[in-house]
């Protein structure tokens, strides 16, 4: 029997979980009901009524209706114009484009502009600015300069929230809400006073006593240890001569990750007193920035994400890749947002060519129209282009707009939104709300289990120049593409009962709770896909007391011996079955129990012979431990092709670059490769747009 106080603790666990499961359920029933699903997915442009003459408004807002946008989104970066003078509101201009729009049948999505103070605010309080890492104070003459920890810039952000809700609190020509802008400072952190001073109160609220936190952080290590909060400083590399406490990384991280959470929630709570309820509230953010965790928005009615996938960073596939970005970037998106609340939305989608990037190419003929495509087929509720007018000055004079330089005609990817929005609109009356998705692609439901924490952790600790845990990651959520297997990436406050599979990549950071979870899930028949690093170390950045991730071995059926690492010029081989596949970023070796089958072995380096990847039989279900992490994925793709057959659970086979996915009743099929594919579409089924033979940067939609 259990003590009274560990049965109350688990008690008090379970009820904790029972309240989170129902609290996310219950936003992500709420969440929904903003979304018709039979419209599908309104397409809309951010237009700047303050950034251009106002005699233009009239004719741009008729414009926008003639291209056929749903709406549009006002006011994200115009605090200046909202509140001149301190205390002076003047919603006046607004309240006339805003009828603009309303008279062209356009909707609006509103913004709170906390990303651009005025320059009054700052030159009155410039405590409100952040500091970087450098210890430079950021300035006004940009945008994000201001820290999310100062009281006194949170003070006249929710004065300026009230107004503009009040304002607008019961106008139904508003739609709904977006809080700031791509929250972030764009990859900085705060080191300002505030941030310090926010980071201790956050600290004192975690551990309580300054002990404690001597003890979990291992402040004895190199005689850091503290006597009082006061003196933590907020970590940073770049003030010390050698690495940081990792522990007070990990935490100084999640710190700044609820920072910004609390404040969007902040604003939340304002705008939620006053406005309609049928009015919805969303925030948008750099998907895998790794700043702001989007997770932790479920302060939210959901979370939107911003996307531009040609700039130079994303290299694509093929020769002309550069021209699409990768099929995993709007993908994975799709599938991080759409579970955190139930729903989600694309805030801002690249318009054509930009001005900020490594270097700024021409997207490819078709592929604005492609991506807005794929953002339907991954769940989204309506698609915001960015933005509707190229501008003629400031930071972005260089980027693409619907309407060109001249103000009234539509670039090329302009035409494509014009094209895409009559399809999208004509695709409405072949929606059957009675359609249910396809037995087999149901069948292959995976769940990708992400915590930001390991990220956080591994990647400040990578212990070799080759670890990237999104790379890593970012290989099994490929695979399971090209597999054609709907993805959830979930978090662990979510039922993993629903998955047939289950795939935790990298998972170092955990707990025996969490152990029980997974044992309990595959004994009812879940299949689970644990990798290298799962298990090292308990919550708080320890090391545990035991072997090597023992907490995972009963598991995973095998005892972790080590890790190896390689130079980038040497390469390891793992032959699983008749083939032979390349590592030199990361191996961990383990040694299976009896009963444990081996699948892969390593075939070279003084450990060759010993088990790579395994396969454990537990209760109904499987437990695979995948030892490499390899730079072209392809051990990683075989592993879960072998884990889906051995389930009985049917798979496809698609080229890299092909995604299809089904929506309310659709099939959508894009193209990111450098070659057409025939997709295999049954004779019976209706083909709506496009044809069988999909070309790159094209569409296909069957029912
Ligand atoms: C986004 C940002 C927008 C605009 C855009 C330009 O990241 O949220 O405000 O700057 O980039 O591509």
């Amino acid at each position: 029997m259990l003590p009274l106080k560990t049965f109350r603790h688990v008690a008090g666990v379970c009820l904790c979980l029972l309240l989170a499961w129902l609290s996310n359920a219950a936003n992500a029933q709420s969440a929904d009901k903003f979304f018709p699903k039979a419209d599908l997915m309104p397409i809309g442009s951010y237009y700047y009524p303050e950034q251009w003459p106002h005699e233009y408004w009239a004719r741009d807002l008729k414009k926008m209706a003639e291209v056929g946008f749903d709406f549009t989104h006002f006011g994200e970066f115009a605090w200046a114009f909202i509140e001149p003078e301190e205390g002076h509101f003047d919603f006046k201009w607004l309240d006339e484009a805003v009828e603009l729009a309303h008279q062209n049948g356009i909707k609006v999505i509103m913004c709170t502009s906390s990303p651009t103070p005025p320059v009054w605010l700052e030159q009155k309080h410039p405590e409100v600015l952040m500091v970087n890492e450098l210890g430079v104070t950021m300035q006004h003459g940009s945008r994000q300069q201001c820290s999310w920890s100062s009281p006194v810039y949170r003070e006249y952000v929710s004065k300026m929230v009230e107004a503009i809700a009040r304002h607008y609190a019961t106008d139904k020509r508003i739609w709904g809400w977006q809080l700031d802008n791509e929250p972030s400072h764009y990859g900085q952190y705060d080191y300002s006073p505030a941030a310090q001073a926010s980071f201790q109160k956050w600290l004192k609220n975690k551990y309580h006593d300054i002990e404690t936190l001597n003890k979990t952080w291992g402040t004895a290590f190199w005689s850091i240890r503290y006597s009082d909060f006061s003196q933590v400083r907020c970590p940073n590399n770049k003030e010390l001569i050698a690495q940081a406490n990792p522990a007070a990384i990990l935490d100084f991280k999640r710190f700044s990750a609820d920072e910004v959470t609390g404040f969007m929630g902040m604003q939340y709570d304002i705008l939620r007193k006053y406005i309609l309820p049928e009015q919805w509230i969303t925030t948008n953010l750099m998907p895998t920035h790794d700043q702001v965790d989007p997770t932790r928005f479920t302060n939210l009615d959901f979370v939107t994400y911003t996307k531009y996938l040609v700039a130079g960073y994303d290299k694509g596939l093929g020769p002309q890749g550069f021209r699409m970005g990768s099929p995993t970037s709007i993908a994975f998106s799709n599938d991080l947002f759409r579970p955190i609340n139930g729903t989600t939305g694309v805030m801002e989608l690249q318009p054509g060519q930009v001005n900020w990037g490594k270097f700024n190419s021409q997207p490819m003929p078709g592929v604005v129209r492609m991506w807005i495509w794929h953002a339907f087929a991954g769940g989204n509720k309506f698609v915001c282009n960015y933005r509707f007018k190229q501008p003629l000055t400031g930071g972005e004079q260089y980027h693409y707009g619907i309407i060109g330089t001249d103000g009234v005609t539509p670039s090329r990817s302009g035409q494509e939104y014009i094209k895409v929005i009559k399809e999208m609109k004509s695709l409405k009356k072949d929606y059957d709300p009675n359609a249910k998705m396809p037995k087999d692609y149901a069948s292959r439901l995976t769940a990708v289990l992400y915590n930001p924490d390991n990220r956080w952790e591994e990647d400040n600790q990578p212990q070799t120049n080759q670890w990237n845990f999104m790379d890593h990651l970012m290989r099994y959520y490929g695979a399971l593409k090209e597999l054609n297997c709907p993805v959830d990436v979930i978090t662990e406050n979510k039922d993993f009962g629903k998955y047939p599979v289950m795939i935790a990549p990298a998972y170092e950071l955990l707990d025996a709770k969490l152990v029980e979870r997974w044992t309990q899930y595959v004994e009812n028949g879940g299949h689970l896909v644990l990798s290298c690093r799962t298990g090292q170390k308990d919550r708080n950045d320890k090391l545990w007391e035991m072997h090597y991730s023992e907490p995972i071995s009963k598991l995973i059926g095998a005892k972790v011996s080590f890790y190896d690492l390689l130079p980038d010029t040497v390469w390891g081989t793992v032959k699983m079955g008749l083939k032979t596949y390349k590592w030199n970023n990361w191996a961990d070796v383990v040694d299976p129990v009896p009963g444990t089958e081996t699948w892969a072995s390593y075939s070279n380096q003084y450990y060759a012979g010993r088990a790579a990847v395994i396969n454990h039989k537990l209760g109904k279900g499987t437990v695979t431990f995948v030892g490499p992490d390899t730079d072209d994925g392809e051990l990683e793709k075989a592993t879960l092709k072998k884990v889906y057959e051995q389930a009985g659970i049917p798979v496809a086979n698609l080229p890299k670059g092909v995604i299809l996915e089904w929506r309310d009743g659709f099939w959508v099929g894009v193209n990111y490769s450098a070659k057409p594919y025939l997709v295999p579409i049954p004779a019976t089924a209706k083909i709506l747009i496009g044809s069988k033979i999909l070309n790159p940067a094209d569409v296909v939609v069957w029912k």
